[in-house]
């Protein structure tokens, strides 16, 4: 009996203390836990911030780079400016330039074409001074053969100071058709029509002058062409200029070689595109490679003196460019020449 009540003590002091001792593990174990955890925010929190720090740090530093980067733009796009307005500036004085030097050309130009005539008139008149003074004294000396002769003399003189006169009068007229710039309204217009009524009128007025004169002409109209917004005035001038052209050129080169060539002229029409094109074609003496950039220019004449003033191309080309088209010149071969012109079909 003695022996189980010990029993009963041992066990409960065991069971105490062994509870004691669980108790005791638990907290020792929920202690280290709850100082692990609390250990694992600390080190959150102070990775939190290291980042934090470390992300101003690199604000900082975008911020620094975006304003050398806006300090460096603001630099080049002054300095763009800068050269922008060096290059208007330039460009401006170019076209002064540029204006100058063909002010200078055309004044050259214009002395030249008004200073031929002018000689030839004055030269004339003194030689009819001279005449004159022969005929009184003729007159005086009652010989009337030699007065008839002085009389027919200055009759002729005085012809070549009238030619020579009108070619003065119409160099000034074709510089202020030239100055006046492309007048007139456009309005729907025949193309077709309007070139080959250029054609006729052109090729009759060269007959006119030499009756000999004939050659063939091809005409190749692309009827689909409708009516075109022109100036027909300003586009009659163009056609009717570069059929002379191309008549005087066949003219030439028949006087030249004679029977052995066939002169031909050729006007085709065409759409090209959004554009019409007029080509006219002859094979008549052609445009030498060293002159052919030249022909457009004010005064530009091979012709001999009353048979041409050099302004015939320049206006057109104005003209063309007015109708927000263009005209060039090609003559690959020796002895054949072609003008084309490119007009936007709606204006
Ligand atoms: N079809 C052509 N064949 C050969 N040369 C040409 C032809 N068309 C033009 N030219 C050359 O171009 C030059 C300039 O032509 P442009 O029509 O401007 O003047 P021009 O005919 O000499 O005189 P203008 O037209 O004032 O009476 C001509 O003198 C000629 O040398
Ligand atoms: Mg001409």
């Amino acid at each position: 009996m003695q022996l189980l009540e010990i029993d009963i003590e041992y066990r409960v002091l065991f069971g105490i203390s062994g509870m004691v001792l669980l108790f005791t593990s638990f907290l020792i174990v929920f202690i280290i836990s709850q100082r692990k955890k609390l250990q694992y925010h600390r080190d959150l929190h102070d990775l939190h911030e290291e980042q934090k720090q470390s992300l101003i740090e690199q604000n900082l530093l975008l911020e620094q780079r975006v304003e050398e980067r806006t300090k460096e733009l603001r630099f080049q796009t002054k300095e763009l400016q800068k050269s922008l307005h060096e290059l208007k500036l330039t460009q401006l004085q170019l076209i002064e330039k540029e204006k100058m030097a063909s002010l200078g050309e055309m004044t050259a130009g214009i002395a030249h074409e008004i200073q031929n005539p002018l000689n030839f008139v004055n030269n004339f008149s003194e030689i009819n001074m001279e005449l004159i003074n022969e005929l009184k004294q003729g007159l005086e000396d009652g010989n009337l053969e030699d007065v008839a002769g002085l009389a027919d003399d200055l009759q002729q003189n005085l012809e070549m100071i009238n030619n020579h006169g009108k070619r003065a009068d119409s160099i000034v007229k074709g510089m202020l058709e030239h100055s006046k710039g492309v007048t007139g309204q456009k309005e729907p217009t025949d193309l077709n029509k309007l070139a080959n009524e250029a054609l006729q009128i052109s090729y009759k007025s060269f007959n006119q002058k030499d009756a000999g004169f004939s050659t063939s002409v091809n005409t190749f109209f692309d009827d689909s062409i409708s009516k075109v917004p022109l100036i027909p005035q300003s586009m009659q001038k163009v056609f009717l200029n570069l059929f002379s052209n191309a008549f005087y050129a066949v003219n030439e080169k028949k006087n030249n070689l004679g029977a052995s060539y066939s002169p031909m002229v050729s006007l085709t029409t065409k759409k090209n595109g959004g554009n019409i094109q007029i080509t006219i074609s002859d094979n008549g003496t052609g445009i030498s490679q060293t002159i052919i950039s030249k022909i457009f220019h004010p005064f530009f004449t091979t012709k001999p003196t009353g048979q041409g003033t050099g302004l015939g191309l320049s206006l057109s080309y104005d003209i063309i460019k007015a109708h927000g088209g263009e005209i060039h010149a090609e003559s690959a071969e020796e002895g054949h020449t072609t003008f084309i012109i490119n007009l936007p079909e709606l204006i």
